[in-house]
């Protein structure tokens, strides 16, 4: 490809992602502060070389028909459950993502929601907001202990880690589990210890939940996983909403079988159960995990990267669908 490549992008992300963009490709869409509609995304791909795109768009095998040209599918996200990666590697289209960039953004999310919702932050800031808080009080605000407490990760990737890391510093013993367990070494090294999924429920104070989202993730945490857990327990989800379900996690808030909880993600954002809405001793935010400049702008230096090698022929640094053939990279 001689001229420059053109890339459809789906909404406007942070400036010098813009500028780079700008210069290295022909843009055929972007400058919007809404979600592109259907229609406009499939009109978009009809004339792209490559699509950047986000998490809240979905990639489905309708859309990628639309043009048996386009080469790649550049999501800025490192999850890529809005895509169909199986119907792209069948159209020999790239699938891409942004990893690590976002690793410990997110990891201090989740340890922001942990704190908030053991310490009772948010719930504070609303009682002197209100103008009825009446100075110090024995027994106000009580929360969890986090020193000390035993801490669970339910998956064990890059942000896990990364989350387990910052929990050593409060001295909590921390336990895993994961679809794949770590070698002995590695579990010695980075001071953890596995646990089947079902004996981890009952033994942490908090869990944390870090998988990614596919068929076997769906509702991996419902009713039978909170009937496990401590009544003093904190869930604390900042993957993906659907892990989780939701309704259950309502009837287990409701009937005092965890403590709390503390989420970025929900499962049919932006709508959130509305009874989750009313309880003080829930933490929501809207999806902050990658929220900081310096993060969103690597990201969109992977997400430009990743487009602009797939259109020029060469293989993007961070392809999810590895085993693509046909392709000129391969
Ligand atoms: C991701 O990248 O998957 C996060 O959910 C948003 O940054």
């Amino acid at each position: 490809m001689t001229s420059k490549p053109k890339i459809f992008l789906t909404r406007r992300l942070p400036p010098k992602t813009m500028d780079r963009l700008q210069s290295d490709a022909t843009l055929l869409h972007c400058d919007l502060d809404r979600s592109v509609t259907r229609q406009e995304l499939i009109d978009g791909v009809k004339q792209a070389d490559g699509l950047i795109c986000l998490l809240t768009d979905q990639i489905d095998a309708e859309l990628l028909d639309v043009n048996p040209a386009l080469r790649v599918v550049s999501n800025y996200a490192v999850g890529y459950n809005n895509i169909d990666v199986d119907a792209a590697s069948a159209r020999k289209i790239a699938v891409t993502n942004t990893p690590d960039v976002l690793t410990d953004c997110t990891a201090d999310l989740a340890w922001a929601l942990l704190m908030a919702s053991a310490r009772r932050v948010v719930e504070g800031d609303r009682l002197v907001r209100s103008g009825q808080w009446q100075g110090w009080e024995p027994l106000q605000l009580l929360g969890a202990e986090v020193s000390g407490a035993t801490i669970g990760f339910v998956g064990f990737g890059r942000i896990a880690k990364a989350t387990a890391r910052r929990a050593h510093a409060f001295d909590m013993p921390i336990r895993y589990w994961n679809r794949t367990r770590l070698s002995p070494d590695q579990e010695n090294k980075l001071g953890v210890e596995y646990r089947p999924l079902d004996d981890l429920w009952g033994e942490c104070d908090f869990l944390s939940v870090h998988v990614a989202l596919c068929d076997q993730t769906r509702h991996l945490i419902s009713t039978a996983a909170f009937e496990k857990m401590k009544s003093t327990a904190t869930l604390i989800n900042t993957s993906r909403g659907p892990v989780v379900d939701e309704a259950a996690l309502v009837t287990a808030l409701e009937n005092g079988q965890i403590a709390a909880a503390g989420l970025d993600v929900y499962e049919q954002e932006p709508l959130v159960q509305p009874a989750l809405l009313q309880m003080p001793n829930v933490v929501l935010a809207p999806h902050l995990g990658s929220s900081t400049i310096k993060t969103r702008t690597r990201m969109g230096d992977l997400a430009v990267e990743n487009c602009l090698a797939a259109c020029t022929g060469k293989r993007p640094p961070n392809l999810v669908n590895t085993g693509l053939t046909g392709t000129a990279w391969s």
